[in-house]
C-alpha cells in the first residue's frame, strides 16, 4: 500500500491566497522563503532556537521553522512582507527605525513581529515569567524593560542590539502610540487560554 507524501495545500499569507504542492515534510518557513519566495522572514537555527523566523498565526507568534506548512492551511499567516499598512509602517517597524533597534537586521523581521505579538499577549494581561503578581485580579502590570527583555528573550540577536531593541518596543507601547488592530484581530479573547504552539 503507498501512502502519498506530498499535498496541493492553500495558504492564507497576508490576506493572499497562495495554492502550491507541498511535500508533507516542508516546514512553513522553507514554504514561505524556497516556494513562495517570500525571504524577508529569515532562518537562523533551523530547529526552533532563535526567532528569527518568527511569523503570526492567527495573530499569535510562532516559530515557522517547527510549523509544518501542511498544518498552516486554513490559518491566517502575516510575515513581516504584511506587517506595514502600505507606505505606512506599523508603529513597532518606525520605532526600530528611529531608535537603531537593529545592526544587520538578520533578526529583525522576527523581532518586530514577535514584539507585536508581545505587546497584545501584555495588553490583554498575560503575565511573563517576571511578573511579581499573577493572581487574576492584580493590576496589570507595566510593560517594563525588564518584562520586555524576558517576553522577547525567545528572540536572539547576534549583534547584540538588545538594548536599542528593548528602547524600541517600549516605545511603541507606549500608552498614547496608535496600535493597529492585529492582523487578525485583538487576542484578549485568548487570555487565560493554555494553548501554546512553538511560541518564540
Ligand atoms: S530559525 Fe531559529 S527559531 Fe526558527
Ligand atoms: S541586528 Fe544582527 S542579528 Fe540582530
Amino acid at each position: 500500500m503507498s501512502h502519498s507524501t506530498a499535498s496541493v495545500i492553500t495558504l492564507n499569507i497576508n490576506g493572499e491566497k497562495h495554492t502550491l504542492p507541498v511535500d508533507h515534510r516542508t516546514t512553513l518557513l522553507d514554504a514561505l522563503r524556497e516556494r513562495l519566495d517570500l525571504t524577508g522572514t529569515k532562518k537562523g537555527c533551523d530547529q526552533g532556537q532563535c526567532g528569527a523566523c518568527t511569523v503570526l498565526l492567527d495573530g499569535r507568534r510562532a516559530v515557522s521553522c517547527l510549523q509544518l506548512a501542511v498544518a498552516a492551511e486554513g490559518r491566517e499567516v502575516t510575515t513581516i512582507e504584511g506587517i506595514a499598512d502600505g507606505d505606512q509602517l506599523h508603529p513597532v517597524q518606525q520605532a526600530f527605525l528611529d531608535l537603531d533597534g537593529y545592526q544587520c537586521g538578520y533578526c529583525t523581521p522576527g523581532q518586530v513581529c514577535s514584539a507585536i505579538a508581545m505587546i497584545e499577549e501584555h495588553a490583554a494581561g498575560w503575565p511573563s515569567a517576571v511578573t511579581a503578581d499573577v493572581r487574576p485580579q492584580a493590576e496589570a502590570a507595566p510593560l517594563t524593560a525588564e518584562e520586555i527583555r524576558e517576553r522577547m528573550s525567545g528572540n536572539l540577536c547576534r549583534c547584540g542590539a538588545y538594548v536599542s531593541i528593548v528602547r524600541a518596543i517600549a516605545e511603541a507601547a507606549r500608552p498614547g502610540v496608535p496600535r493597529p488592530p492585529s492582523p487578525s484581530g485583538e487576542l484578549g479573547h485568548l487570555a487565560g487560554s493554555e494553548e501554546t504552539e512553538g511560541v518564540a
